[in-house]
């Protein structure tokens, strides 16, 4: 793999970093640090640097337990309580989520739900900054995670459909796309209360002001200003577009291995193909983000059915 300019840079400084880019857009290895160490602040900022760089950054090798993978994301910013709707598998750490995946012969449920595109907790107003997953136990080989790069996304349109856009605002939902049959528990348990943010279409990321296409095929439910078909017309070019395979990364996980994406620029996929035989075992942690706004000044809001806005403490 070559290192190029910003790995240069990253050592050059000091740091005995070695950030190494995985695509032309997305994602970098990081190497050289111990995340179950203390932590000093050039350390952190060099971290932070690839991350807004390259939207999501690797570490392999980091035995981490849940005290240390809390502690590491409590570096970067205040880690989120919990999701928001479903029950914590470990009452100890309420704010790591689990993510089991089973093949779907050795669990006829787990093939109920249609993996998509998407951004973590887009239906929230303010949804999280970055979310850090941990690979507790991974099969052999298969059950990838892959990311795209929001900004580039939006850079490569043609200059008519940004401007069409970027007055545009959209409804994000939690309402998940199962495949066959009724939801399976996990799914109702997510369904379970009804949420909706109206979002910028375009979204000026809060850090970088990079101006990034906020839609997802997973929870990005109609374009407000529109009708429904021409929202849908839109939304599937659109959703074609964000993912499509110039802007992404495609990372297989080893036992060991983290993930740290950035979730106001990236969206992820998770994989559908577990090995027969295996079991899939993530565990995540998610930290606080802001609302967003758009290049006309819309910002982010809880809405309710219609796409009205509801005050911020109003129950969904
Ligand atoms: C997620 O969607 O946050 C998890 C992705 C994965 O399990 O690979």
């Amino acid at each position: 793999m070559s290192v190029i300019t910003e790995s240069q840079e990253t050592m050059d400084a000091g740091y005995r970093l070695e950030v190494l880019p995985m695509s032309q857009h997305t994602g970098a290895e990081i190497h050289g640090v111990d995340l179950r160490e203390p932590m000093d602040e050039a350390t952190v900022r060099a971290i932070r640097t690839a991350l807004l760089r390259w939207k999501v950054v690797f570490f392999r090798d980091q035995e981490l337990t849940r005290d240390q993978h809390v502690a590491f994301g409590r570096r970067f910013g205040q880690v989120s309580p919990g999701h928001p709707t479903l029950t914590p598998r470990f009452p100890e750490h309420p704010e790591i989520v689990m993510i089991e995946k089973e093949h779907h012969r050795d669990n006829p449920d787990a093939n109920e739900i249609e993996h998509r595109w998407h951004n973590d907790l887009s239906y929230m107003a303010a949804p999280p900054m970055g979310s850090i997953l941990r690979a507790v136990s991974v099969p052999p080989f298969g059950s990838d995670t892959e990311w795209t790069n929001l900004a580039a996304a939006y850079a490569t349109l043609s200059p008519p459909i940004r401007e069409l856009i970027d007055e545009m605002t959209a409804v994000h939902h939690n309402v998940l796309h199962v495949v066959r049959g009724e939801p399976n528990k996990l799914a109702r348990d997510f369904m379970s209360t009804r949420l909706r943010a109206r979002h910028p279409v375009v979204t000026l990321h809060p850090e970088t002001g990079e101006r990034q296409l906020y839609v997802n095929p997973d929870y990005t439910s109609h374009i407000v200003e529109l009708t429904r078909q021409e929202s849908d017309h839109l939304l599937a070019m659109l959703n074609e577009h964000v993912c499509s395979r110039e802007f992404t990364v495609r990372f297989q996980w080893r036992p060991g291995s983290i993930a740290f994406w950035d979730n106001r620029a990236t969206a992820h996929i998770a994989p559908a193909d577990v090995t027969p035989g295996h079991r899939r075992v993530m565990e995540r942690i998610t930290l606080d983000g802001t609302s967003f706004v758009g290049p006309t000044g819309f910002e982010s809001v809880t809405v309710d059915g219609s796409g009205a806005a509801v005050p911020d403490n109003g129950s969904p």
